[in-house]
């Protein structure tokens, strides 16, 4: 057993919740990371006092852990090389489009998987030397599904909680995997492995059911080493109290109205907030909402959508496919049904900070959140909680996690563009008794099941000891 560390709580994530970039002035500075994961994990790691250990993007070697807004950070660090094996390549070519439904086509490479087994050790390595004896360790995200299995191996005493924050697909997608195995039996080194929705759990259920040959029972699975594991889902969310006071803020106010101003100040905006992502599907949403104005049905000047796309991932070549579909897209539609100084969409191509959101937020009538797939989506549930008026319409793809959660929306079908087209109709005529309706009883929802809901509930289960399952089951097959 390596010798413990300090740490009682650590996080594992592939990122930090800061980034390293070059300052204007060309001097190294932190900016915040990205992605739903991050904006999750922050209040988390900040109300628990723990550990955070994680990529902070760029290739650096000699960081050493520091605190940054007092929360204690260890930056682990990737060679190019395994950024573009291990990042971009197992990471986000082959996992993220397999997880997602295949909405594009994963790709397989052995060498990429090598990478990606190299840094799941590096990270391992690295929790088991800073965590405390008996501590416990919540590992993160697809990126690192071998972590829990090869930390056990090294420090027994640990609890191992692991959260994956994507879907997890269906049997007959996940088998398409060459390494399908050696990721079921990663993931199994975890006491509790949580998922967004139940259906994902159940897919995992069954997978190690069929895959590994273990015995498994409702949401357990018994090893015949005695440990149990529980697979069971923890829908995640945002800290929405937090969102809400930064709304209400005088200064969110008066840059919400600017931005209705310098968007020409139409009856009603459409808001688009995404990384730039082909699992998104912003192509569709932005094509609808061209038609609808094509069409005749809105005005230029009643009706405006803005989009804004977080740069993502820009190494990898599927992202910057889209980013040129988008682009095109987009000048065609101003090009062809714009006015002078009145374009359909505004569209940015850029990061904000939390204070920028809040103001889109609080600026927009109508948010459209139309995802191919999605883990669960926390930008929906931003907007919702920045809505402490009561008033604004979301329109909500069925196939965002967020969908279980937030029934009162506008929901859709992202592939159905005419149902999409309805929608969006529907919500831009909506009287407002209707809008307030709905929004009222999405915020009860969003306010209560917070994310420090979510992460008592996922630490509180992890925390309840399970003693030897005491069944006497038959080792794992062998292939
Ligand atoms: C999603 C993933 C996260 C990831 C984030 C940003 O939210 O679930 O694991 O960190 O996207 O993506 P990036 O590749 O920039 O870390």
């Amino acid at each position: 057993m390596a010798s413990p560390g300090s740490a009682d709580l650590v996080i594992v994530a592939n990122r930090l919740p800061v980034d390293r970039v070059e300052e204007p002035d060309g001097a190294p500075g932190w900016r915040r990371s990205p992605g739903g994961l991050v904006s999750a994990l922050e209040p988390v790691l900040r109300a628990n006092d723990g550990v955070w250990i994680g990529w902070p993007g760029g290739t650096e070697q000699d960081l050493e852990p520091f605190q940054d807004d007092g929360m204690s950070l260890v930056p682990m660090t990737m060679t190019a090389a395994e950024i573009e094996e291990f990042y971009e390549g197992f990471s986000n070519a082959t996992l993220w489009p397999l997880y997602h439904d295949v909405v594009a086509k994963p790709e397989f490479h052995r060498e990429w998987w090598d990478a990606y087994v190299t840094v799941n050790r590096r990270f391992a390595d690295k929790a088991a030397e800073v965590a405390a004896e008996n501590a416990t360790v919540w590992v993160h995200d697809y990126q690192l599904q071998l972590v829990p299995a090869m930390l056990r191996e090294l420090r027994p005493d640990l609890r191992i909680g692991f959260y994956l924050h994507i879907p997890f697909p269906p049997a007959e997608l996940f088998q398409q995997l060459p390494w399908r195995r050696q990721l079921l039996e990663g993931l199994l080194g975890a006491d509790l492995v949580g998922f967004q929705l139940n259906g994902a759990a159940q897919n995992f259920i069954r997978l190690v059911r069929q895959r590994v040959g273990h015995k498994t029972h409702r949401d357990l699975v018994y090893l015949p080493d005695g440990r149990t594991v529980r697979a069971a889902a923890f829908p995640i969310s945002i800290d929405a109290a937090s969102y809400e006071t930064l709304a209400r803020s005088e200064e969110v106010g008066q840059r919400a109205k600017e931005i209705r101003e310098a968007v020409g100040n139409p009856r009603k905006i459409f808001l688009g907030v995404d990384r730039l992502d082909y699992t998104k599907g912003i192509y569709a949403r932005l094509r609808a909402f061209g038609e609808l104005i094509a069409d005749g049905e809105f005005d230029v000047s009643d009706a405006v959508f803005v989009q804004v796309a977080t740069p993502s991932r820009e190494q990898v070549e599927q992202y910057r496919i889209l980013r040129d579909d988008i682009d095109r897209l987009v000048g065609r539609i101003n090009g062809d049904l714009g006015r002078i100084g009145q374009p359909a969409i505004h569209y940015l191509h850029s990061s904000y900070p939390r204070e920028e959101m809040a103001a889109f937020f609080r600026a927009a009538d109508i948010m459209v959140v139309t995802p191919l797939r999605d883990g669960m989506n926390l930008i929906a549930k931003e907007y919702v909680a920045c809505r402490y008026e009561d008033d604004g319409a979301l329109v909500l793809s069925e196939f965002a996690g967020a969908a279980d959660e937030l029934r009162q929306a506008w929901l859709i079908n992202p592939y159905d563009i005419n149902g999409m087209k309805l929608a969006l109709r529907e919500a831009y005529a909506a009287d407002e008794r209707e809008v307030t309706k709905r929004m009222k009883a999405m915020r009860k929802t969003v306010l209560q099941h917070d994310v420090s809901a979510w992460a008592e509930s996922f630490l509180g289960e992890l925390a309840s000891v399970r003693p030897s399952h005491g069944k006497t089951v038959r080792p794992a097959k062998r292939s």
